[in-house]
């Protein structure tokens, strides 16, 4: 029997003076899988750049206007964190949204928001610099990896934050921070971000080496220049932010998901099938699609498109994770679910996270033939994959989980669809508009 969490989870939010529901209803994704895909399917904008430029408006009391925003559950999750800072938001359609902080009347992200989305942390550096003291819920652990935050901690206590960790939440203080040189100690793309965040506001020149250069950084990097931040070095490793007293707001269209097109242009591979992915940057996608070149794919490629042409035979091909411009460990799963469909055998290394082959034994339930050992997985393809009830660990799991059900025969359950939903929108009507079977169970 299938015990589901079908009760919401409401709380309190003093800014909003109402209860707020902070968790949402549990569904099922029900694929029929064997269906090639066919047609065309236009992706969002990027979660990963939507949720920082979202942190971004509490930089300033002017309007911030966000477009081409993702209509997936983690936004949401970074409005409420919004909302209970007092930040006032209007939907102006079902991608454009319209916000004001004002003076933020919370300092507060809590641990009910945070422990479903990590990247509430991003609240903390803009909220240091502009209000002065920010209290945000220590993230702990999740499903991938331990994922500290230690190089965030690290270079705000640089910029001249008093950084306590108090009751499981980090409180910072600073009257005005001021500029330094910090180098990372590791590649961390939302620890870049948050210093970002955090210095544009600072006094005087602040360097940030050995920075995130992954697309998402610079987007929001142009995004403060908008707002009347001066960063210099966008797209490099070495950012130079000269601080500004104050921003102002701005009307900015986030970049598109290069997640969400990989994810679909796998779709299309592992169905043999033929699609184009429209409304995406392939320079952004640049390692995983010269991979997939090498593994055999028939690939086509636009200013904003990718076309999928039938790819019949596919080979195993290596992979390793890597900081961008490397493959990203964001399509590691799919990549790997596409690898079971391959001939011959594919390793695979994870470099980033040390916990992210959880879909392997889902995978296997399907009948794929890999061996996970630490940071390499062994996938050996082809294999014939066969529809079974399987679980959803994270989002890129689920997205792999989901990739392989389209190819499976039969039926495919997969359970825990939220954490799919955090990431990719209207996926039914996506897929659907593509041919495929699957519907949401509740
Ligand atoms: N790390 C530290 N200390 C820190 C920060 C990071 O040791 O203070 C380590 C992490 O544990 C990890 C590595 O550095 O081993 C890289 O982590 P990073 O900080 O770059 O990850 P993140 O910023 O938390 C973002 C994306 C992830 C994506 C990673 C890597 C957002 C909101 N999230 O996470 O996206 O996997 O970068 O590219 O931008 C996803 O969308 O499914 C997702 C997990």
């Amino acid at each position: 029997m299938d015990i589901m969490v079908n009760a919401n989870y409401v709380m309190y939010n003093q800014a909003q003076g109402k209860e707020v529901v902070l968790a949402e209803m549990v569904e099922k994704l029900e694929i029929k899988g064997g269906i090639p895909l066919i047609g065309d399917v236009f992706i969002g904008g990027a979660k990963n750049a939507a949720l920082p430029a979202l942190a971004a408006a509490l930089l300033t009391e002017e309007e911030v206007v966000l477009r081409n925003l993702p209509a997936v559950r983690d936004v949401r999750t970074m409005l409420k964190v919004l909302e209970y800072l007092g930040v006032k938001n209007e939907r102006i359609n079902e991608s454009t949204i319209r916000l004001k902080a004002g003076t933020p009347t919370g300092d507060t992200a809590p641990y009910e928001l945070v422990k479903q989305m990590r990247a509430s942390v991003l609240v903390l550096g803009p909220l240091t610099a502009r209000h002065g003291e920010a209290r945000v819920s220590l993230p702990g652990g999740c499903a991938i990896g331990v994922r500290p935050i230690n190089l965030h901690l690290d270079g705000l206590t640089k910029l001249g934050a008093q950084v306590d960790i108090d009751h499981g939440y980090v409180h910072t203080r600073a009257k005005r921070l001021k500029g330094t040189e910090f180098t990372f100690a590791g590649v961390t793309v939302t620890g870049t971000e948050n210093l970002l965040m955090a210095a544009v506001l600072a006094d005087g020149e602040t360097i940030l080496n050995n920075c995130a250069i992954e697309p998402e950084v610079g987007d929001l990097a142009v995004m403060l220049n908008a707002m009347g931040a001066k960063i210099e070095g966008i797209g490099t490793n070495t950012l130079k932010i000269t601080g500004v007293e104050r921003l102002k707001g701005a009307d900015y269209s986030i970049i598109p998901d290069r997640i969400e097109a990989g994810t679909y242009i796998v779709a299309g591979l592992i169905t043999k099938g033929e699609i184009t992915v429209r409304n995406c940057r392939p320079e952004h996608l640049r390692s995983f699609l010269d991979k997939l070149t090498e593994a055999g794919a028939e690939l086509e490629e636009g200013k904003d498109y990718v076309h999928v042409k039938p790819s019949p035979k596919l080979r195993g091909a290596d992979i390793k994770t890597s900081p961008y411009p490397g493959f990203a460990t964001d399509l590691q799963a799919q990549y790997m679910a596409l690898m079971t469909q391959a001939e011959g055998v594919s390793v695979i290394t994870e470099t980033i996270f040390e916990n992210r082959y959880m879909h392997v034994p889902e995978l296997l339930r399907l009948g794929a033939n890999i061996a996970a050992d630490g940071h390499t997985a062994v996938v050996k393809g082809p294999t014939r994959l066969v529809g079974a009830n399987v679980m959803a660990t994270d989002l890129r799991a689920s997205a792999s989980l989901m990739v392989a059900g389209l190819a499976a025969d039969n039926t495919t359950v997969v359970r825990r669809l939220y954490h799919l939903d955090r990431g990719y929108e209207k996926i039914c009507r996506k897929l659907g508009g593509l041919g495929a079977n699957l519907k949401r169970i509740n």
